[in-house]
């Protein structure tokens, strides 16, 4: 089977082709970082055009480079939310249109789901696994049971980690999406110089906060080129109290997993922070200590990108799982109370 994915609930547009047996044909991603950064975020109104702009183009693209025609698809995937809501409508609507055109199976798939599923895409994992999802919105555990079968297990009570990531990232006057050049920053840097706090560190829960360590860092930034210390000590620091934190939550929803549900082989983390280099190697050091194996999408399928929504779209059919066409785009859609998709 080939299967087409549309990703666009944020600030990429992204269209990919896959095959059944999980090879990716084509995954093209145009970003919009040039045109947010001067605001320092995403602007909603902005995305929502420029996903317009591209749509089309993107698909047109792909099918000519891997000389396919629309109905050599098998199977439409598009993400239906969660997301800004002018973005989910021009992907959703594409999606729709082009499987009522030219008779394709369509699906609506939870982009929390894609980002989830991501790493059985790219490596063996099977299920049930744990499952930390860090991205621009969202920091949360998950016990994935199997597809279409998530729990939730705690997280953020405020912000999500990449958003966290730029916050620090723009007071360290970096470009927005700051969380890659950040990591670049901190390589330079000596944490120990700059104490910053580790917010719940100890809290027996897999609750999580990053205001205040976003806060911490507005605070120390007045010491910057003073008592020397430089911005690359602060980023060096702020990812120590990540690495800190996430480690020692990741071991405590281990053992928690463990009593609560069925044991569990495998660990997954994905979303966009799952690219950070720094950070997978502290947290591949605890899961193996935890006599657990841990497995992270690629670099460039943990940040937003088609592959994984078609990939999920993929095992939802094979499960015999359906959406129904008019499945509306969903601005908020926790990944553990997906119901039905309508
Ligand atoms: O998964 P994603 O592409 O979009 C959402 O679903 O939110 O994640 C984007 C987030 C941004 O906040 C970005 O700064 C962060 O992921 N990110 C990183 C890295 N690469 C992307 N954060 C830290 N280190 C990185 N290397
Ligand atoms: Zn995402």
């Amino acid at each position: 089977m080939k299967i087409l994915g549309i990703e666009s609930s944020c600030d990429d547009t992204s269209i990919s082709i896959i095959d059944s047996n999980k090879n990716i044909i084509a995954n093209e991603i145009i970003s919009q970082n040039q045109i947010h950064k001067d605001y320092k975020g995403v602007v909603p109104e902005l995305a929502a055009r420029n996903h317009v702009l591209y749509i089309d183009i993107i698909l047109k693209r792909i099918l000519k480079k891997q000389q396919l025609e629309i109905t050599d698809i098998d199977l439409i995937a598009a993400t239906a939310g969660p997301g800004l809501i002018g973005g989910l409508l021009v992907g959703l609507t594409f999606a729709k249109t082009l499987s009522q055109v030219n008779r394709i199976p369509f699906i609506g798939v939870n982009h929390l789901e894609g980002h989830a599923l991501t790493a059985r895409l790219t490596n063996e994992v099977e299920y049930p696994f744990l499952l930390l999802l860090v991205s621009g919105g969202h920091s949360n555990f998950y016990y994935i049971s199997d597809v279409n079968d998530y729990k939730f297990l705690g997280g953020t009570l405020d912000d999500a980690l990449g958003e966290a990531f730029d916050k620090v990232a723009n007071i360290l006057g970096l470009d927005f999406p700051g969380g890659p050049q950040l990591e670049l920053l901190a390589i330079e840097g000596d944490y120990t110089k700059v104490s910053l706090p580790k917010p719940l560190i100890n809290i027996k829960s897999l609750d999580m906060s990053f205001s205040g360590l976003k806060t911490a860092v507005l605070n120390y930034s007045s010491q910057i080129d003073k008592n020397n210390i430089s911005g690359c000590d602060i980023a060096a620091s702020f990812q120590k109290s990540v690495a800190d934190i996430l480690c020692k939550k990741i071991s405590l929803a281990i053992h928690a997993s463990h009593k609560e549900y069925s044991s569990f082989k495998n660990v997954v983390v994905s979303g966009g922070v799952a690219a950070n280099k720094y950070l997978r190697k502290k947290i591949i050091k605890t899961v193996e200590l935890n006599g657990k194996s841990i497995f992270f999408p690629p670099p460039r399928l943990c940040t937003d990108n088609g592959a994984m929504i078609a990939w999920a779209g993929y095992e939802l059919y094979k499960a015999g799982i359906k959406s129904n066409l008019n499945i509306k785009a969903k601005p908020r859609w926790p990944l553990e109370s997906i119901g039905e998709r309508v």
